[in-house]
């Protein structure tokens, strides 16, 4: 079989998604329509051509704005489809999708739109495609702790059907220490913890997540590799990377793929993984990333297979059900 068929057909789960992140611009117009809602934008095309980012918060900045159309449970069910549709037709078996419920309760959303819309959309999706999937919800990093704790409490009666709390938005300026009795909180809660670390941040902020957050996992993680000790315990620990190339390149953590360090971590003997966080303002979904990061590396295909194999064992599913999926 050839490459990409190949690269479609090894089961894989997708742990570093914002489902806010999938929102692509022809749903983004139809969305605005249906609410009666207008864009700073002509058409598709121009929307597209907004997206050249420098950083993370010039991304971050057009990611919020987008995310204005979203006002109805059925918005919130309509992204989530489409992104599984689209995640389905890559070979994804198992989805763990953030979402930033600050960004929807912020202009007036109830937090229960946010979530009864995307659940709906994961109870089709598994009777639809097979597809299974959980939910993190991610705190933002900008906003305060006490925010944070707000959030909490607006989850409460849905903690069944949250498997973690993330954390993201700006990064540097807005250290996990911040956020060490929200995360302490939701431990206690029973909820999983992942943050991300390492994006633009130091490798200091990847200690700290480590440390204060007690993540079971490390979203992005790139700049550990500057720590020669923290990749010892990273290793050690076999704490799963959620890496995003199409992401890294976008938002210019690497200057080019060519330079990305997806083999260096593999052959460190990390447990990363491939994931494309925002891939409607990236340019492509997870096979999209398996794909440029093999060719601009020169991946094998056992290295391809590890990847896909990492995403699984770095799940928070069962291990039976892992089992069932190698
Ligand atoms: N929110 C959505 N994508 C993000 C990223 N890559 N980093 C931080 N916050 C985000
Ligand atoms: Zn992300």
């Amino acid at each position: 079989v050839d490459l990409d068929a190949f690269i479609t057909g090894l089961p894989k789960a997708e742990l570093h998604l914002h489902i806010e992140g999938s929102l692509e611009p022809e749903l983004m117009f139809a969305l605005a329509g249906r609410n009666g809602l207008s864009l700073p934008y002509a058409d598709v095309e121009a929307v597209r051509a907004a997206y050249a980012f420098s950083n993370l918060q010039d991304f971050l900045d057009i990611y919020y704005a987008g995310a204005a159309v979203l006002l109805t449970r059925q918005d919130f069910h309509d992204l989530a489809m489409a992104y599984f549709d689209r995640a389905v037709a890559d070979g994804v078996v198992h989805a763990e999708i953030m979402f930033d419920p600050q960004t929807h309760t912020a202009r007036g959303v109830p937090f229960a739109f946010v979530i009864e819309g995307l659940l709906s959309a994961m109870a089709e999706a598994q009777e639809r495609h097979g597809i299974t999937s959980a939910l993190i919800m991610s705190f933002l990093r900008h906003l305060s702790e006490e925010e944070a704790f707000a959030t909490l409490a607006e989850a409460e009666s849905w903690l069944d059907r949250i498997a973690a709390v993330g954390l993201d938005s700006s990064e540097v300026g807005h250290p996990p220490e911040k956020f060490a009795r929200v995360f302490a909180a939701a431990a206690a809660k029973g909820l999983k913890r992942v943050a991300h670390a390492g994006e633009e941040g130091p490798p200091a902020y990847v200690h700290a997540a480590l440390d204060v957050l007690h993540v079971d996992r490390i979203d992005h993680g790139n700049r550990a590799l500057e720590d020669a000790d923290l990749v010892e315990r990273l290793v050690g620990e076999g704490m799963t990377l959620t890496v995003c190339p199409l992401s890294n390149l976008k938002l210019c953590v690497v200057d080019t793929l060519d330079h990305h360090p997806i083999d260096r971590m593999l052959a460190l003997g990390l447990h990363a993984t491939v994931n494309s966080d925002d891939p409607a303002y990236f340019g492509g979904y997870v096979a999209d990333n398996y794909r440029a990061i093999a060719r601009a590396r020169g991946l094998s295909r056992a290295d391809l297979a590890q990847l896909a194999r990492n995403s699984l064992t770095g799940s928070f599913l069962p291990a039976d059900a892992v089992a069932a999926h190698l």
